[in-house]
């Protein structure tokens, strides 16, 4: 069973869909948090994102409007100010009342202890405001899978952090410090996992999901760019394949200054170990996403 906690946004919508369509999960809900746009916006894209492969059996639950202590970060030029880039997906249900952090946390103790894990497409202030607020629960998590921060390649917020960790690097500091089976996606890996104009017309038409990312992927396209990296997809990728990809045991802590760097993770020895990605089989991995999206259901 999985959670997935989501700023959608592009590649959120596509990592979603995947999910959603592969049959490769039982997804218990979408969690949404604010980062690449407003907590409207993006549990209205979840919503959406349902709504479109009929699945309202699923809800969707609204989190964190901010992150714990510091303005957002506006990633509109690159979602668009509809996060979606303006591809038209049906309004979805009204999202389930509640806050994700408490909902998170609920599911959690229903649940046999390691039997859900967390996939985290976006900031991880909902992960940090469960650890503070609900710790019980916490200690229950599964697997937490997280896009997110950098390692050797450059920064795509600063010059050394990653947009999702930039976005709250207070929250990113507790996530993995907690001792929980953490496993981050960083751009290192996410970069090399990329769509062209030829992936996209091969998806096209395969399913209600794979017309529609493609039609996602496509609103990614800017200035004619031949290709665009898929990171929130990697985290569904791994979850089901993790043989596509190197990992490696690192202990990090977090910038959490108000500098260019904020967000950005240094190796340190004497943090927490978390599971790191490091390479991948970008073919490997593109094509078991298109076999995921594209897979029909009776
Ligand atoms: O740095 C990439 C991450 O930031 C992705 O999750 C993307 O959706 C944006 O939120
Ligand atoms: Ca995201």
């Amino acid at each position: 069973m999985v959670i997935i906690d989501t700023d959608p946004g592009l590649d959120d919508a596509v990592a979603v869909l995947f999910a959603l369509q592969s049959g490769r999960f039982e997804v218990l809900g979408l969690t949404t948090v604010a980062g690449n746009l407003g907590i409207d916006v993006t549990t209205r894209n979840a919503g959406r994102l349902l709504a479109l492969l009929d699945r309202g059996d699923i809800p969707a639950i609204a989190g964190a409007g901010a992150p714990l202590a510091r303005p957002g970060i506006d990633e509109a030029d690159i979602h668009g100010d509809d996060g979606l880039g303006g591809v038209l997906l049906p309004e979805g249900a009204p999202p389930f009342p509640g806050f994700a952090p408490s909902w998170i946390a609920d599911r959690l103790r229903e649940a046999p202890a390691g039997s859900i894990d967390i996939l985290a497409l976006g900031p991880l202030t909902n992960i940090a405001l469960m650890l503070r607020d609900h710790a019980d629960a916490a200690a229950r998590i599964g697997r937490l899978i997280v896009m997110g921060g950098v390692v050797r390649d450059k920064g795509n917020a600063g010059p050394h952090s990653e947009f999702n960790f930039a976005c709250d690097p207070e929250a990113t500091a507790m996530v993995l410090a907690a001792g929980l089976d953490v496993t981050i996606v960083p751009l290192d890996v996410t970069r090399k996992v990329r769509a062209d104009r030829e992936y996209l017309a091969a998806l096209n038409g395969k399913s209600t999901a794979a017309t529609a990312a493609a039609e996602l992927i496509a609103a990614y396209f800017k200035d004619g760019r031949e290709s665009r990296p898929l990171h929130d997809p990697c985290v569904m990728l791994y979850a089901v394949a993790p043989e596509l990809f190197n990992t490696t045991k690192q202990s990090f802590s977090v910038d959490i200054s108000h500098g260019a760097d904020a967000g950005a993770v240094l190796p340190n020895a004497g943090g927490f170990p978390v599971s790191v990605l490091m390479d991948v089989d970008a073919t490997g991995a593109l094509d078991l996403l298109g076999q995921g999206l594209s897979t029909s259901h009776p």
